[in-house]
């Protein structure tokens, strides 16, 4: 069965360079392995979602520039049912630098979101009736705030699930977390937002009930190499495991798990289910270079959930 996903997001065009270590301020380090290639966590989340066996259709804003009509070609040869790109005439399209290194394949990334923070009431309000018509909206914040906010709006109007991926973070009222049905952000975003610091599944339960408190009803805070906490206002926390890899490239790790999350849930799957997949899409997805071209398929991830049985959802002590 397949669901519909609508992702709002950003595309840029990632620059990667692989180096042993990362560099320190001021040095100059030669790197041993580079690539030019799509990205944005949007773009990124929306292919994972194709992959991962929803239908797609893919909302985002470029530059009127080269990267511009690199991400047309791009996304229009990709499979999503329909794509919305926007162009913008005065900033150009987004980009990222991204540096990966170490034996766990860890990355920094600075992006220069360009044109998409460019997005306008009028372009979201052409998109309603597509927001309208999903099952689920995913977003994320790598856009303009007031274009996301409307989106969720829209959302919410049509009945449409919302999945906010809040990353990178911005701040965002405590009025928006209340109109998302499911948070999902890592460590460091979860201690962004509440202020409690997240290193383990004990304090990640804390910064858990913080949201709940600020209205987020279902959270999953993906935890690294722990695996995911899923927590509901109401039922016993998760952990959701993480699936054996040999990491390559962590570049969009977490818009593997995001894109896939909501693939399975706009299938059908209940949240515990969704996530494990998620988790095995994205042990996948680590193991290839690259963000959007790294997503593996959702034949691919079931295999892998059938290779590891033991890893399943794990009903975790209530913190008192
Ligand atoms: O999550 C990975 C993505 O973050 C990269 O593709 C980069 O473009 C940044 O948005």
């Amino acid at each position: 069965m397949k669901g519909k996903v609508c992702v709002f997001g950003s595309f840029n065009l990632d620059v990667v360079a692989v180096m042993n270590r990362f560099p320190m301020p001021g040095e100059s380090l030669t790197a041993h392995n580079s690539m030019m290639g799509p990205g944005g966590k949007g773009a990124n989340q929306a292919t994972a979602a194709l992959r991962a066996g929803a239908r797609v259709h893919y909302i985002g804003k470029v530059g009127n520039d080269d990267f511009g009509t690199f991400a047309r070609r791009h996304l229009e040869k990709t499979g999503f049912d329909a794509i919305t790109l926007f162009t913008c005439k005065e900033k150009p399209t987004g980009n990222a630098l991204i540096y990966v290194a170490g034996d766990d394949a860890e990355n920094m990334i600075s992006v220069f979101p360009g044109a998409n923070t460019t997005v306008t009431a009028a372009e979201v309000s052409r998109c309603q009736p597509t927001v309208a018509a999903a099952d689920i909206l995913l977003v994320q914040l790598e856009n303009n705030l007031n274009a996301i906010q409307r989106m969720i709006d829209n959302a919410r109007a049509g009945g449409t699930f919302v999945i906010l991926n809040p990353a990178p973070w911005q701040k965002v009222s405590d009025a928006l977390l209340e109109k998302v049905d499911l948070l999902t952000p890592n460590s460091t975003e979860a201690m962004q937002i509440t202020g409690v610091k997240v290193t383990d599944f004990a304090s990640a339960q804390k910064a858990a009930e913080v949201l709940h408190r600020k209205g987020a009803r279902q959270v999953i805070i993906t935890l690294g190499m722990a695996g995911a906490l899923l927590s509901n206002a109401e039922q016993q926390p998760l952990r959701i495991p993480l699936f054996p890899a040999q990491p390559l490239d962590t570049t969009g790790a977490g818009d593997a798990f995001n894109g896939a999350l909501a693939a399975r849930l706009a299938s059908g799957d209940e949240l515990p289910q969704a996530a494990l997949f998620a988790s095995a899409f994205a042990s996948l997805c680590v193991e290839r270079s690259g963000a959007a071209n790294s997503m593996p398929s959702y034949a691919e991830a079931l295999a892998r959930m059938q290779a590891h049985p033991e890893c399943v959802p794990e009903p975790l002590e209530v913190m008192a």
